[in-house]
């Protein structure tokens, strides 16, 4: 199998899984027993490693909340700010080319009776194609904003937004950011203190951590940021999120946040390099294929995105017919959904153009052979599709 679908998740980095192996069977202390020395070995693994995630990118230990995931995260951040008892605005503006992770309880806040604007993105021919509109995004925001989230890097298309400009846009109306940061952290620059985002989600899956865990940053900006917790318990991380800290996959999301953070210089040009290989092969022996999303460049698109339109072929056939590579037609977070891309459909394409597409996510693992092997395949197999 070659494996092309690193948007959805990456292998685990067997450094990180040396370093995680330790906390199952010979340290198991619980972490919040402070009574013995098992249970202080385990917390002070734990404080360790958020003190070097915490320097990785660029917050203060204390603002990072240890989470199952970024669909935690994001449940964390958006709810806990908005239903916070202080919170007194009910208006939430996001993406509408945002993940289910965000978009499907924007949906939920307005049965709660939130209003809820989704700002479209720029369209197929701009540069920033997939980035939130930035006078749409100036437009929506009133007096009454709780909340702006913006994603730092689109999961599907591979665009980067200037969070930056996003940040000072919100402060200057008054309102607090929240990031989903999932696919960009790990994969390029992240100074969150520098950037003064308030509130935001990561997941070790995405960058050759373990799934199952993520991190919230709260206060990650110049501003005090209060969020009303959502899961209630024992009062674990000054109660903003209670329940036993799991030791083996704190220290594993911080090692592979550590490895990243080391590699990422080669790793980017490696991997845009294998990414811009696969876009030639492909184009070269394939006619009429568009590029969805930014042009193939930093800082517009992440190095190993491609999301492409096919002309004749549907992207659930050709992955059909392709089993031995791994890639996808969408988000694999909303694949049990039969419903074509909405982010394809976001950015202007039609749905049967959104049937048509798909995504491939390079990895740091892949290699110039499997980019040439799975060319092969994919070439072959669309052939075979279209009888020629
Ligand atoms: C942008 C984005 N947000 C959120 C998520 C959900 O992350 P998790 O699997 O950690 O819940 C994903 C996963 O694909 C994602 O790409």
């Amino acid at each position: 199998m070659i494996y092309f679908d690193n948007h959805a998740t990456t292998p685990c980095d067997r450094r990180v899984v040396e370093a995680m192996l330790p906390w199952f069977s010979d340290q198991y202390g619980n972490p919040h027993s402070d009574s013995h020395e098992m249970g202080r070995l385990a917390a002070e693994a734990i404080d360790q490693s958020i003190a070097t995630m915490a320097l990785a990118i660029g917050v203060a230990p204390e603002s990072v909340v240890i989470t199952s995931g970024a669909t935690e995260s994001n449940n964390l951040a958006i709810r806990g700010f908005c239903q916070h008892p202080r919170q007194k605005k009910r208006h939430f503006v996001t993406v509408a080319t945002e993940h289910p992770a965000v978009l499907d309880l924007a949906t939920e806040m307005e049965r709660d009776g939130f209003r809820v604007s989704r700002i479209p993105p720029y369209s197929i021919n701009h540069p920033r194609a997939g980035c939130v509109d930035m006078d749409k995004l100036a437009d929506a925001i009133d007096d009454d904003t709780a909340l702006v989230s913006v994603m730092w890097a689109n999961n599907e298309v591979g665009s980067i937004a200037p969070m930056q400009e996003i940040a000072e846009l919100c402060h200057k109306k008054g309102t607090i950011l929240h990031c989903d940061a999932t696919q960009a952290v790990g994969r390029i620059p992240i100074d969150i203190r520098g950037t003064d985002i308030d509130l935001l989600s990561a997941s070790a899956h995405k960058f050759y951590g373990p799934k199952g865990i993520g991190f919230l940053v709260v206060g990650g900006g110049n501003r005090r940021v209060r969020i009303k917790p959502q899961i209630i318990g024992g009062g674990q991380q000054h109660g903003r999120r209670s329940g036993t800290m799991n030791p083996a996959a704190i220290v594993a999301m911080s090692t592979a946040i550590a490895i990243a953070a080391q590699e990422m210089t080669t790793t980017t040009a490696r991997v845009q390099s294998l990414r811009d290989k696969l876009w030639k092969g492909v184009t070269s022996q394939i006619p009429g294929i568009l590029l969805n999303g930014p042009n193939l460049s930093l800082p517009d698109r992440l190095p190993g995105n491609l999301n492409i339109t096919m002309e004749a072929i549907e992207g659930e056939s050709w992955m059909a017919a392709t089993p031995d590579v791994a890639f996808s037609s969408g988000s694999a977070c909303s694949s049990v959904d039969p419903r074509a891309s909405h982010v394809l459909m976001g950015m202007g394409r039609s749905e049967s153009e959104a049937r048509r597409s798909v995504r491939f996510g390079i990895g740091k693992f892949n290699t110039e052979n499997e980019i040439d092997n799975a060319v092969k395949l994919l070439v072959r197999a669309y052939e075979k599709l279209t009888d020629t």
